[in-house]
């Protein structure tokens, strides 16, 4: 017997009994579904309870006001998913005739309908076969097949559903689906899964190979720095500025910026003022300052977010070399110093 039939087989005896399982009704599911996503089955089922009760149809959940749709949606968290609901049910209230588009493609037209969500309503209740691939599914079958992709790279999104469709039992893929996200959650489970008693067993790669634990894979995401960078742009009487290479290692070696300071936070005018770079580069007494932008440039870098902010340092000389404005145009300078000079030139110039 198929992969498939092995698996809707076990679902007909182990299923769980979900309210939404008695219905075929894509307002139905597709509440079931969107209120599931990041959720845990047990936390989401008393919500899926509350809504159905109070908007039964999706004409009902239209034509409530806002409020109330987020009044019952609270605890459950992510609360753009809550406003996309009231959204889409608003859509295909007025614009559907209350009648859900009928195909995984249309679906996915939908907000907050993602390929997640499009593959479970459409296999459900149109029975077209469409793999759903949730966080059950990506386990199950990284360890069922023994794939180390990881689930979290465009490489492993794109791997899992391919595998997921290729597996997928054509003359049943409502309950096929539902069997993979089933299986997942009360038998393949993350910790302590019931090898032992699986009927994959003597097929599962991971089980095979003492893999189990290792699988699936999941890509490290570094956690992203933020930094605070002031540049002193300073503009003298003679319409030149200051450019430093920045030395060492780190980003952007070796290409020219304005003399920076750096704070552990936003930098205030006074503090920026009062700042050792500022008081070495600055002894004139003519001088006045002003935040060329109005909020801080925001530049992302794929570990470090830069919040930027370039002050206009006006003042007759300062205590080090300066170089023209065309001689700057000259200097290798970051992307960030770039954008900068090209919309402050335009000004000056
Ligand atoms: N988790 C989210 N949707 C599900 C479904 N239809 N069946 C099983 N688990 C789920």
């Amino acid at each position: 017997m198929s992969f498939g039939n092995n698996l809707i087989q076990w679902y007909l005896e182990n299923d769980r009994d979900l309210p939404w399982r008695k219905s075929k009704d894509p307002y139905v599911i597709w509440l079931s579904e969107i209120m599931l996503q990041q959720t845990r089955v047990a936390q989401g089922l008393p919500y899926f309870l509350s809504f159905i009760k109070h908007f039964p149809t999706v004409f009902d959940l239209a034509n409530a006001p806002e409020a109330k749709v987020l009044k019952l949606w609270q605890g459950l968290g992510y609360y753009s998913r809550a406003r996309n609901l009231h959204f889409t049910a608003k859509y295909v209230a007025n614009e559907c005739n209350g009648i859900f588009p009928g195909t995984y493609k249309d679906l996915l037209k939908l907000k907050g309908v993602g390929d997640y969500t499009a593959s479970a309503i459409a296999s459900i209740c149109y029975q077209e076969p469409v793999a759903v691939v949730d966080g059950n599914v990506y386990r199950v079958l990284a360890r069922y097949l023994g794939i180390a992709t990881p689930i979290n790279t465009t490489k492993g999104i794109k791997e899992f559903k391919a595998v997921a469709q290729e597996l997928l039992e054509p003359s049943e893929p409502g309950n096929y689906n539902q069997a993979l996200m089933d299986f997942g959650a009360l038998h393949c489970k993350p910790q302590n899964p019931l090898c032992s008693t699986c009927i994959f067993s003597e097929s599962c790669v991971a089980f095979r190979s003492h893999q189990v634990k290792e699988l699936p894979v999941k890509e490290k995401k570094l956690k992203v720095k933020k930094r605070y960078f002031n540049y002193l742009v300073v503009d003298t009487e003679k319409e030149a500025t200051v450019l430093e290479e920045r030395k060492g290692k780190g980003i952007w070696q070796g290409l020219y910026q304005f003399p920076l300071v750096e704070g552990k936070g936003e930098v205030s005018e006074e503090e920026l003022l009062q700042s050792a770079r500022f008081q070495e580069l600055v002894h004139h007494k003519e001088v006045s300052v002003s935040l060329f932008n109005e909020k801080a440039v925001v530049h992302k870098l794929s570990h470090q977010h830069l919040y930027t902010n370039f002050w206009i340092v006006n003042t007759p000389s300062v205590t080090e070399e300066t170089i023209s404005w065309n001689e700057v145009k000259q200097k290798p300078v970051p992307v960030l110093i770039d954008k900068f000079l090209k919309e402050y030139l335009k000004e000056e110039l």
